[in-house]
């Protein structure tokens, strides 16, 4: 979710984005305590817990789409028209978009004869999908967690606005798996300006740079800009990077 001006460390809510004012000492060493003290609930729960907390309040507070700000169809424009043809120039016959969240931006996209697989931590989100677009055959959906569970094989694992949401620890843990699941490619969100990846709370949010360490990936084999135009421009760098997945930590 990308809704605040700047990574506060909670769930941002939607809403205007106006620059956060430049802090004096004392106020962000209250702030700072304020955060660490919001953090312990999260720091005692699950991961699907979190998440399932986060569906269940619609935490990430859009109207339009549960997955929040970041899945609505206007930000999520350039995705949708880039995304099918680049499927064609790889080969992909087989797509495992792991979150799928709420399926808002893409169960608009036809796959034709490609096999499409949504898995997401959240079980009733899983359920609700499988009701709503698994009618036809053409497209299951699993209940997994991309840190823990061994992955179905595909060709591309899609991966757009999760690892944004998970603590360094378990983002390493996500890349391997995704290795070991045997995909060719790996096509996630990444910010591509942002020197540094602090860590956070699993389920809080904050911008992540999978070039950057202690991620360290290579250089994509490409990487598109989203495109998002938002006022204080500080998602402008936001961009959906294609690995390949056998060059990811092992
Ligand atoms: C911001 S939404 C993005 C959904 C989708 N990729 C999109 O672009 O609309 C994040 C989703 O990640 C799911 N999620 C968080 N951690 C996960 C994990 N470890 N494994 C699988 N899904 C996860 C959440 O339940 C939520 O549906």
């Amino acid at each position: 979710m990308h809704a605040t001006a700047r990574p506060d460390f909670t769930v941002p809510a939607c809403g205007p984005h106006v620059a956060a004012p430049t802090g004096v000492m004392v106020l962000d060493l209250m702030r700072g305590a304020v955060r660490l003290l919001r953090s312990v609930p999260r720091r005692l729960r699950s991961r699907q817990a979190i998440f399932n907390r986060i569906y269940a309040t619609n935490g990430w507070g859009s109207q339009e789409s549960v997955s929040g700000c970041g899945s609505t169809l206007r930000e999520t424009r350039v995705i949708r028209q880039v995304l099918p043809p680049l499927i064609e120039r790889y080969g992909v016959r087989s797509l495992l978009d792991i979150p799928c969240g709420d399926c808002n931006w893409i169960s608009s996209i036809d796959f034709g004869t490609q096999t499409y697989i949504g898995a997401d931590i959240v079980g009733e989100l899983v359920q609700r999908n499988q009701a709503a677009f698994g009618g036809s055959g053409d497209r299951t959906f699993m209940h997994l967690d991309i840190v823990r569970d061994p992955l179905p094989a595909a060709d591309l694992v899609l991966c757009r606005d999760c690892m944004i949401h998970l603590s360094n620890a378990d983002v390493l843990t996500a890349l391997r798996n995704v290795r070991r699941s045997g995909a060719k490619y790996l096509l996630a969100t990444t910010y591509t300006a942002r020197p540094t990846n602090p860590d956070i709370v699993t389920g809080d949010w904050r911008p992540i740079n999978l070039q950057a360490a202690p991620f360290s990936l290579a250089r994509p084999l490409e990487l598109i800009s989203e495109e998002w135009d938002w006022a204080d421009g500080y998602h402008a760098d936001k961009c959906i990077g294609l690995w390949d997945a056998r060059g990811l930590p092992a």
